[in-house]
Formats: structure tokens, sequence, C-alpha cells
């Protein structure tokens, strides 16, 4: 059998300029036999001799004009000449080509090939597609051509809007055949991001090395230069016609590019002869989480601030084992407060333990881009650079906060407090949920902040400086957010502020408070605190999170011969009620090695398998284990009889409607859950397989992971992306002690 052969994309290409670009995008058609054959349009013949024995080329000539005659439609001709040249070249295609045949060019500025265009036609012919493949290199020449060169890399096209739409797909298709991303932009957008992106860059390489090079000690300058000046420099050994063009084609964008550039070097160098530490410290840990964030984007994995959800799912093989000894990452709740505190302390606070989680992430993020500079996290290790409670800085844009519930309205309370307006966004999920319960407290105490609708969705907008009153407030539901909120506030309030709650919550912010030396009283169900104060700097070491722990702590209960122990966990009385909720039910869970770490209590938890029976949920334990319901309910179905949760609505106004999706999933897996307004009924019983749909919600897809280890069949659970908010490496741990799950993209 003959291999077949896929049909050709263009007809004919006529590459003119057979240098790294045009060689480049010649073989790498040819490769795919994606066009007829090239023609090669060069200066000198030595040039046109070196591609054809090269395979690159299949014929040449020394002028578009002995080519030309032959070009029909779907042909392309491809300009692949410095900038500057391309308007010599037009004016041979006006003169020789048909408009049928395609044209399109690879110059770094668009602007002046449509100015050169406009020069040669009177105006941009339909013929032309302006292009720019984002994909050149140091090197030059045909020697450097490469057929992979535009695989995965992007190609703009700056296409006017007479443009033909036959040459449009044909330069589109041309494109995406060798691999490109062809995305499509104005022409003075190219030009700007492109003088940012890349010719600012290259006007700096250019310009270091040159500096360098005139010194009367370069020799050994050089001989000394490593790692950080090669990588630094590669690029100014790009070839100078080409860059010399570029920087005169794209004149006024590369100005503004260098005068922004220039500003900040001159503030950078002022810190150096003034030693502002912090401010060094500021730029240098902002851009290294930039290039970081672009250094994960380059690789495709996931990208940590924005939140993407990309679509990854859990495959469950059912059965697996629960053994050994984990340490789960740091606590979220308390790795949120560490941040918003420490920004708000004077001096440095130490953090170790923190939950390099998106969440807890995003409310770092925050932090930073209201001036705070923050170093780290580097394996839970964060320093905190306090700017003191009226420190904070007025951000650029908007404050996204992603998934995190937590980060929105602890900082409602604490922007409310600053005279600086802002913004607070979040994704789809949070965007969903209910901030009223926010907004109107802080509203009675004196804020301007607004939200969306009738449930108040974000964004939550706050205008700055209005003056906060204290206030006793008494929470119609019980919420630590909210209770936080109102006390962060009450930091910037004239008087006492009084929080009561119905039911004891998490009390992670008046513990930490008091752990930066400032004054909260907590009597009974009321904490309080007043103004005036003044936090100082402090070491955190944040516990292991209980929430995290309590996926395991099912895990093992369910997992006959299972025998787990997890370490340094957080016992804060307000969290524990997952395991009084397990004790209840029979599970096996031994508590040891108690003590208090940086005010809150910690101990290790070793857990075995224990036969389990349904029970009536005490409400009291509601508030206390309200994140670990998903994973109980899984304890449930696994449990002998009927478990009844009641006082629980609050659960459906989490990451998702936790009760509804929690009954869909455990009903697809052929479990008996009836939902209720507050709660939910489970019947013990036997677990199947199954596709479930996690809603995006981490802790649902957790707990439908937890639930594989009794399953008859394999389960297969959706939309898993945001378990990194929590849980950044639940699958390798899950696996680690002898779970059966695979992640698939
Ligand atoms: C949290 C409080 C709880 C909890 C959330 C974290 C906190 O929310 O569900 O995951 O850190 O204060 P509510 O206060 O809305 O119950």
């Amino acid at each position: 059998m003959f291999e077949q052969k896929p049909a050709p994309i263009i007809g004919r290409l006529v590459v003119i300029g057979v240098g790294l670009i045009g060689a480049s995008l010649a073989s790498a058609l040819k490769k795919r036999s994606a066009c007829t054959s090239v023609i090669g349009v060069a200066r000198r013949q030595a040039t046109i001799d070196e591609a054809i024995k090269a395979g690159i080329i299949d014929a040449g000539a020394l002028g578009l004009k002995d080519v030309a005659q032959e070009l029909v439609k779907g042909d392309v001709v491809f300009i692949a000449v410095p900038t500057l040249s391309v308007e010599s070249v037009l004016s041979e295609c006006k003169e020789y080509l048909h408009p049928d045949v395609t044209i399109t060019d690879g110059a770094s500025v668009k602007g002046s090939v449509i100015a050169a265009a406009k020069q040669v036609y009177g105006e941009v012919p339909p013929q032309l597609i302006p292009g720019h493949p984002i994909a050149g290199s140091e090197k030059s020449g045909v020697g450097a051509a490469n057929p992979g060169l535009y695989e995965d890399h992007r190609i703009i096209l700056t296409p006017l809007q007479n443009a033909g739409a036959s040459h449009l797909n044909l330069v589109d298709s041309m494109w995406k055949a060798v691999g490109g991303e062809v995305i499509h932009m104005p022409v003075d957008v190219h030009d700007d991001v492109l003088a940012m992106t890349s010719h600012l860059p290259h006007a700096i390489a250019f310009s270091l090395v040159d500096t360098l090079a005139h010194d009367a000690d370069n020799e050994n300058i050089f001989k000394y230069a490593a790692g950080g000046f090669r990588d630094f420099t590669r690029i100014a050994s790009s070839d100078p016609v080409m860059w010399h063009d570029i920087m005169r084609a794209n004149q006024s964008s590369v100005l503004n590019a260098i005068d922004l550039f220039a500003a900040n070097l001159a503030r950078l160098r002022s810190a150096v002869a003034e030693d502002d530490s912090e401010y060094l410290l500021g730029v240098f840990t902002r851009a290294k989480e930039a290039r970081d964030q672009f250094t994960r984007l380059l690789t495709k994995q996931a990208f940590v601030p924005k939140m993407q959800s990309s679509n990854i799912e859990y495959i469950m093989q059912p059965g697996g084992q629960v053994k050994g000894s984990i340490r789960v990452p740091g606590d979220k709740s308390i790795s949120h407060r560490s941040i918003m505190l420490g920004s708000l302390a004077e001096g440095v606070t130490e953090v170790e333990g923190f939950l390099e989680g998106e969440d807890a992430l995003a409310t770092l993020q925050a932090f930073r881009d209201m001036g705070v500079v923050i170093e780290g996290p580097v394996n839970g290790r964060v320093k905190i650079h306090g700017v003191g409670l009226h420190g904070l800085k007025k951000p650029a844009g908007p404050l996204y906060v992603g998934n995190s519930g937590t980060s929105m309205r602890l900082l409602a309370g604490i922007l409310s407090g600053q005279p600086f307006d802002s913004v607070l966004t979040g994704d789809e999920s949070l965007s969903k949920r209910p901030m009223n319960r926010v907004v109107n407290p802080l509203k009675a105490m004196g804020a301007q902040i607004s939200a969306e609708g009738e449930k108040g969705l974000p964004p939550v907008v706050i205008k700055g400086g209005a003056p906060l009153k204290a206030m006793d407030y008494t929470l119609p539901m019980a919420s630590a957010q909210v209770k936080s909120c109102v006390l962060l506030a009450g930091l910037y309030a004239a008087g006492e502020t009084k929080v009561t709650e119905p039911a004891p919550t998490r009390d992670h912010t008046e513990r930490m408070l008091r752990g930066f030396g400032y004054q909260v009283l907590s009597e009974g169900a009321q904490a309080s605190l007043s103004s005036g104060g003044a936090l100082k700097a402090t070491k955190i070491d944040v516990p292991a999170d209980i929430s995290s722990s309590a996926f395991f702590l099912v895990a093992a209960s369910i997992t006959p011969e299972s025998d787990l122990t997890l370490t340094h966990v957080g016992m804060n009385p307000t969290r524990v009620g997952v395991v009084n909720i397990l004790k209840q039910m029979g599970a096996d869970i031994a508590v040891s090695n108690e003590r208090t770490v940086g005010g809150e209590p910690v101990a290790d938890l070793r857990v075995r398998y224990a036969p389990l029976k349904g029970i009536d949920i005490p409400e009291d334990q509601v508030p206390l284990a309200i994140d670990e319901f998903p994973v109980l309910f899984v304890a449930a179905a696994c449990a002998q009889g009927q478990t009844v949760l009641r006082g629980a609505e609050e659960l459906r106004v989490k990451e998702s409607d936790r009760i509804q999706v929690m009954a869909d999933g455990l009903a697809i897996l052929g479990v008996n859950a009836t939902p209720t307004e507050d709660g939910i009924i489970i019947q013990g019983g036997n677990i199947g397989g199954g596709v479930v749909e996690s809603h995006g919600d981490h802790r649902i897809a957790m707990a439908f992971a937890v639930a594989s280890l009794r399953a008859s069949g394999s389960i297969r659970i959706l939309n898993c992306a945001n378990v990194a908010t929590s849980f950044p490496n639940f699958a390798e741990l899950a696996n680690s002690v002898g779970m059966q799950l695979s992640v698939t993209e």
C-alpha cells in the first residue's frame, strides 16, 4: 500500500527572502506536503543554491518578476525580508502579481507594512494579509531553517476590513498547517504589544552588550560573565539589519516602551542609591511571581492566580488501600488570615506551612496588588513585609480572588476601612455566591459598599474614605467569614465593634489578631475589639488543614485494613466537628501528641478501619464541620443504617449547592440519598460506579474520589481543576496512601 499524502493546503509558495523565517515556513510546508512546490526569491544566487541543496525550495529566482507570471489563485507569496524592505517588494508585487494571488508577510511591525502598501497601491489591496509569526530566534539565514519553528507558536494576522475572505482563509490555513495558533488583532494593538514584549527587550539586550563591549575591561567582563549575562543577552545575537528596521518602523510604540522602562529603571536606581530595600524586594518579588506565572503558562501547567478551570477529570479505580503517614497541606482559613494580618501588621511576619493553593494565593496576590511586599511562597514559607493598618495602596485594577469566598468576604471588611476605592471580583462560581451577608453589616457601619441585585452578587464595589463606626452585630447565620469581616472592619471603626454569633464558628481571626498583639475579647458567643491599636509582626506556623485531613479520615474509616496517621493536624475546637461526628458513627480515631503551635491546637491522628453506623448528626456540630459534609456524606453512604443531617442550609451557598450536588452524585452511584431543605437523609448501602459532576467544587470532587474506595465500579469525576484551590497535591497524596486515582485533562 502506498501511503496517502494529504492534499496540499496551498498551491505554490513563493518565499521572498530565504532567511530563518522564510526558509522555515518553506521547509515546514514541504515537510507536511502542504504546498505543491516552493520557489525561493533571494538577492544572491548562492542563497538559492544553498536552499535548493538543502531541499528547502524547489526552484529559485533573483526577482519576483521572473516567477510572477506563472502564479494563480491559491498560490501564496510570503514576504520575509527586513521590515523596511517590504515596500520595495510590494512595488514588485503591484507590478507583476495577479490580484488573485495571496500576499502575506512576516514582518515584526505591521503599521509600517500597511503604510508601505498604501504608498504602493494607494490602498491596501484585498489580497494582502499582513502577518507576524511570533517565532523568531537569534539565529538567521538559510542554515537556520527549522520545519518545527512554528509548532505551537502564535501567528498574529492583522487583516484590514477590506481583506479578501478567500485570501484570509488561505493564510489562516497555511499557518495552521505548520502547527501555528492563528490569532487576529488590530494593527496598532499588535505594534504596541510587540513593542513591549519584543522590541523593548531586544533594544535593551543590544544596548547592554554594546555598553559592556565598549568598556575598557571588556575582555575581563566577558570572561567572567556567566549564566545571567548569557541568558539575558541571547537575543543580542539577532540579525542587526532586521532589528534596525524594526526600531525605526515602530518608532512611536518603541519610544513609549523605552520611556516606561527608563522611568522604572531610574526609580530602581534611586532605590539602590538610597538603599531602599523594601522597594527593591517589592520589584523583585513581583517580577519573580510574574515570570513564574509566565513559565507555568509556557509549560502549560495549571495557571495558578487566574484559576482557569481547565478540564481536569479524576478516574478512580474501585477499591484500594489507605495506609501510611502523611501531612496534608496547611490550613486554608489560617493561611488567608496570615497574609491579611501580616500585611496589616508593622514589621516582617514569617509564615511556615502556608497553603500554596489557589484560594490562599489569591489573597496573597490581592495584597501584593495593594503594594505589600510578600516573599515566597517557597515550600510553604512566606515573608510578609507588613505596611501597618493604614499602609495599603490603591490597587491598579479590580482585585480578582478567583474561587475564594473567604478572600472576598474578609477583604470586603478590610477594604471598607481604606481611603481608596476598590472592586472585588471572582470566578463564575464565586460570582453566584451571596455577598449581602457582608455588605449589609458593613453598610450599617457606614461603609459605602455595594454588590449586584437582590442577593448581592459580586463584583463588590467599595468607595473609599467612608468613616466607619463600630456596631454591635448579631449574625443572622453562623458564619466565620461574616464574623471575621465585621471584626476586620472594626479595626477601622470608631468605638468598640461587637459580634455575636448564633453558634460557635471558627475563631482563627480572633486568635490570630491576639497573636499579632491586638486585643480581642471573647465572652461566650460574643467577640469584640476596638480600633486604634496596631498589629505587631509575628511568626506563624500553619497547622495541616483539618478540612483536607477529613478526606483521609473518612477514607481510612471506610476501608478495611486501613491504618493511616495524619500528622500536625489543626485541632481548633471550632473545627473538630468532623472528628466528633465520625467518632459518633463508630470511627476509630486516636488523637496523640497534642500541642499548641502559635496559638492553635495541633495533634496527630491515627485512623483505622471501623464499621460505621448511621446517626442523626447533632445540629451543634454543623458549623464545626461545615466544610466536611461532602465527605461525611460518603461516610454515611458506607455506614449501616440511616444518617440524617438537619440545620445545614448554609451548604447550599458554598462553592456549589453541596446538598443537591452530593445528592445527585450519590444517586448516580446508586446510593439512596434524599435532599431536604436544610440537609440530607442518606441510607447506607452499596456504592456503584459511574460518572459524577463536581460542578467545579473542590470538596465535592475529593469526596467522590474517597467514595471509590468502597465502590464496585470505577468513578469518573468531572471538573476537578478546582481541587487546586485548597489541596493542590491531593492526587499525589491519595495515590501515596494506596488510592487509585488518575488525572486526565
Ligand atoms: C471560612 C468559613 C466558612 C468555611 C470556609 C472558610 C473561613 O465559611 O465554609 O471554607 O475561613 O472563615 P462561612 O463563614 O461562610 O460558613
